[in-house]
């Protein structure tokens, strides 16, 4: 099973959740802005996350999805983090949708700043969606 975990964040909240996940399946996160993030190899599954940013994504983020080989992708997962919002899912299954790319309905979210329990939940999230 060749799993991947992709996010992008300004302060630290869905690195966190990120980290997290990547944790319980055994991989690295690799944020969007980092050269290693390409999906160049096919993966069954990839984590993707993102905050929610004056009701948008940031263009990190966008631009990553725009540029993803849905071919590569069997499946996504999604992550967030916000203050209230969860309109980041929506934006983020949207563009995995727009590259053909399957989209688990179940999610992980956080409210702002993930706890140590929130954590622990992302963790058990990650392996739980790892299938
Ligand atoms: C400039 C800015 C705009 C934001 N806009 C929203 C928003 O529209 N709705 C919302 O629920 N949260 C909003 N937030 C809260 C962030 O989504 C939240 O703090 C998130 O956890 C940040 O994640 P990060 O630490 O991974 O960057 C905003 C935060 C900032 C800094």
């Amino acid at each position: 099973m060749n799993i991947a975990v992709r996010y992008y964040s300004r302060s630290g909240n869905t690195k966190g959740v990120a980290e997290a996940i990547a944790k319980g399946v055994g991989v690295e996160a690799i944020s969007v802005d980092s050269e290693d993030s390409k999906i160049n190899e096919d993966v069954d599954v990839l984590f993707v996350g993102g905050a929610l940013y004056a009701y948008g994504l940031d263009k990190h983020l966008k631009t990553y999805l725009s540029e993803l080989d849905g071919s590569k992708v069997k499946k996504a997962v999604v992550f967030s983090t916000s203050w209230i919002s969860k309109h980041s899912i929506d934006l983020i299954k949207k563009g995995l949708s727009e590259k053909n790319i399957p989209v688990e309905e179940e999610y992980f979210y956080s409210k702002s700043a993930p706890t140590d329990a929130v954590l622990k939940e992302a963790e058990e999230f990650g392996k739980k969606m790892a299938v």
